[in-house]
Formats: structure tokens, C-alpha cells, sequence
């Protein structure tokens, strides 16, 4: 004997046809001591249709049952079922955000993460509310240089919408696919799985009130790309280069990204990374190891400022892999992301 059949019979005048069952009003049916109980849910305390269901459901499983079945139909008050498979993504979370900046290069491997980490922190020491998410959703390095590895964000629901609440270290707060990629990936990617992890990154994290939200791009120039900041209100990008000049094609690349007409981006700049090596020992030293002035024949070509010459120092390096990053320290290589950030800051 099917109960959840026989319920189907019992119709909710209210409701359209809807009956009981697919109304989700069906609390509880089975068999408790030989009688056949049934419980029903309802939303609304007074609910004008309580009587006459009971009567229903009751005179249903009695015309349905072998007779002399015994049955019994109790309700319940519960309180609407939140939305939560139906996770919508839209842009509340991003309403108190100034200015949200992709950091984009045309290629891996360049530095994007080191300098999107590096100028977060920057921005922060020179005392704005800056927020960095992490969309290399393939190769999330956020966690480990910014010695979050293994943390987990907390979680809250707000009118029903599940929110995550990013990872504050050194004054920034931070965000990244890392975060999740061991445990508590139901909380995340429950929901739509039309709802990319990478837009959840940004659209379902409570950032708050920021000044700054730097997206560390994936790296390349593909489709993802374009629909990122399609759909995401970015107001524009910086581009983070090498000096060689087989970077240029790249480069080119990643500012079409942003330059072409569907899109229509702002660029603020190029940021040339490892644009000499200095010794650490001898800090006045500049070796031009790939080139000089790649980086700015490179921004003329492409009529944009160069934001900044980071230069390849091992602290740089040292200090990505160690956690610490190097915008932290008073060094001259933490100079480099301090006049970065204020010249992004001014651009912007
Ligand atoms: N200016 C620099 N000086 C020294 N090492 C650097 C510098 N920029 C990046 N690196 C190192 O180069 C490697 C790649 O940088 P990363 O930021 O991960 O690149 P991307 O995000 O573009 O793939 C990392 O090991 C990083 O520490
Ligand atoms: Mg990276």
C-alpha cells in the first residue's frame, strides 16, 4: 500500500490542482502501532483550509485502505521552507564595493598572483578596504601566499541566501577556490550547477564595505574570461606583463579582452613584473636580464601608462612561497607594490 499515492488524491482548493504531496505538505506518513498516521504541515498558524485537508486526507486513506484501518491525521506549524536549492547570484553582496579591478595577464607564470597579492596588501597599508578574490579557479594560488593555507571560511544564510565570509589576513580579505578545494565543497557548489564556482567567488562572498575588490584572473583569454567580466561590474583591469617582447603577443591578447567593443573595459595600466633582476646583497644593482624598456615600448604601443616596474628580487619570491608577502615588509621590493598602489589609486 502506497500512502504517498492515496495523498495525491487530496487536492489543495487554494493552490492551483495542486495536490498535498507535490505541495510538500506531507510531514510524515506511515505506520505507528498497527494505525496509519499521517501528518501534515502547514505555513500559516490560522490556515482558513486546516479543517477541511484533514477531513480530506482522512477520507482519502479511508476509501483507499482495507477497511477497519485505523487512521489518524495531525498537522504541524512550520515555518516556510527557505529558498536554498534555488541559490540565485546576484550583485547585493558587490553593492558597498567602489571599485572592483581584474589583474589580467595574457599568460601564466608572469607574476599576475604575486602582484594582485602584493597590491592588495599595498592598498591596504595605505588605509583602503580592499577585498581580493581569487578566480584562478585551475590554479588557486591565494592560499599559500598569503599563509591561509587549510583555513576554511565560515558560512552564514542571509534571507535565505547562503553567504561565505572571506579570510582576513594582513588588513585584506581574501577569497579563493583553494579554500574549499579539500572539504566543505557541498556548501559551495550546492545550488545551480549553471552557477560557475568562479562567479560564487565573487557574487556569494559578504564583502562588506570595500574600496578595492582586485579579481586575480585566470590566466589566458578565453571564454570564461569574457563572461566573467561580462557579468561581473568590473570597471576595469591592470595587466600584468614580462618585459620580453614574446610577451606582447599575449599581452595584446589580454587587452582586446578588455578593449573589445562587447566588453568595453577600462585598462589603467601595465604592470611590468621582473622588470630587472637586483642582488640581494647589492640592492643599487639593476640587471636587465630580459631586456630594458620592454615595459614601457610596450604600454606606448598599446597608448597606456606603465603603473609600475616590479623588479625580480629572491624576496619576492621567498616571500610568496613563505606566506609573508613582500609588500609587508619596509624592503625596497615592498617600495615597488607601495608606489603601485598609489598610482593605481590615482588612475582609478
Ligand atoms: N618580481 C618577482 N620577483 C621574484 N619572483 C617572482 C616575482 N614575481 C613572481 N615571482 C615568482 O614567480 C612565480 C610565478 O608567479 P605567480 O604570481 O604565481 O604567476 P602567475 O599568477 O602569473 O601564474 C612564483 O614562484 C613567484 O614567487
Ligand atoms: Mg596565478
Amino acid at each position: 500500500m502506497d500512502l504517498l499515492k492515496i495523498l495525491e488524491e487530496v487536492v489543495h482548493p487554494a493552490l492551483g490542482e495542486k495536490n498535498i504531496v507535490e505541495l510538500g505538505m506531507v510531514e510524515s506518513a506511515g505506520e505507528v502501532d498497527g494505525k496509519v498516521v499521517v501528518v501534515l504541515a502547514f505555513t500559516k498558524k490560522p490556515d482558513p483550509l486546516k479543517e477541511y485537508l484533514v477531513g480530506a486526507t482522512k477520507a482519502a486513506l479511508i476509501r483507499n485502505l482495507p477497511e477497519g484501518t485505523e487512521v489518524e491525521v495531525n498537522t504541524v506549524v512550520k515555518a516556510p521552507a527557505r529558498k536554498m536549492e534555488k541559490l540565485e547570484l546576484d550583485l547585493e553582496q558587490l553593492s558597498c564595493v567602489r571599485h572592483i579591478i581584474g589583474v589580467a595577464s595574457g599568460k601564466g607564470g608572469v607574476g599576475k598572483s604575486t602582484v594582485a597579492v602584493n597590491l592588495a596588501i599595498a592598498l591596504a597599508r595605505a588605509g583602503y578596504k580592499v577585498g581580493l578574490a581569487d578566480a584562478d579557479v585551475y590554479g588557486p594560488s591565494v592560499p599559500l601566499m598569503t599563509g591561509t593555507e587549510g583555513e576554511v571560511p565560515d558560512a552564514v544564510n542571509e534571507d535565505g541566501k547562503d553567504l561565505i565570509i572571506p579570510i582576513e589576513k594582513y588588513g585584506v580579505k581574501w577569497m579563493s577556490v583553494g579554500y574549499f578545494a579539500k572539504r566543505g565543497q557541498a556548501l559551495i557548489w550546492r545550488g545551480p550547477m549553471a552557477c560557475s564556482a568562479l562567479k560564487q567567488m565573487i557574487l556569494q562572498v559578504k564583502w562588506g564595505d570595500l574600496d578595492f575588490l582586485l579579481v586575480d584572473m585566470p590566466p589566458g583569454t578565453g571564454d570564461i574570461h569574457i563572461s566573467l567580466v561580462q557579468e561581473i561590474p568590473m570597471e576595469g583591469a591592470v595587466i600584468v606583463t614580462t618585459p620580453q617582447a614574446v610577451a606582447l603577443s599575449d599581452v595584446e591578447k589580454g587587452v582586446d579582452m578588455f578593449r573589445n567593443k562587447n566588453i568595453n573595459r577600462k585598462i589603467y595600466g601595465i604592470i611590468e613584473n621582473m622588470a630587472w633582476f637586483t642582488p640581494e646583497a647589492h640592492p643599487d644593482e639593476k640587471y636587465f636580464l630580459f631586456g630594458k624598456g620592454g615595459g614601457a615600448a610596450m604600454a606606448e604601443h598599446f597608448g597606456l601608462p606603465l603603473l609600475a616596474q616590479i623588479p625580480l628580487v629572491q624576496s619576492i619570491c621567498e616571500s610568496g612561497d613563505s606566506g609573508e608577502p613582500a609588500a609587508l615588509s619596509s624592503r625596497p621590493d615592498a617600495l615597488a607594490f607601495l608606489s603601485l598602489a598609489s598610482a593605481l589609486a590615482s588612475a582609478v
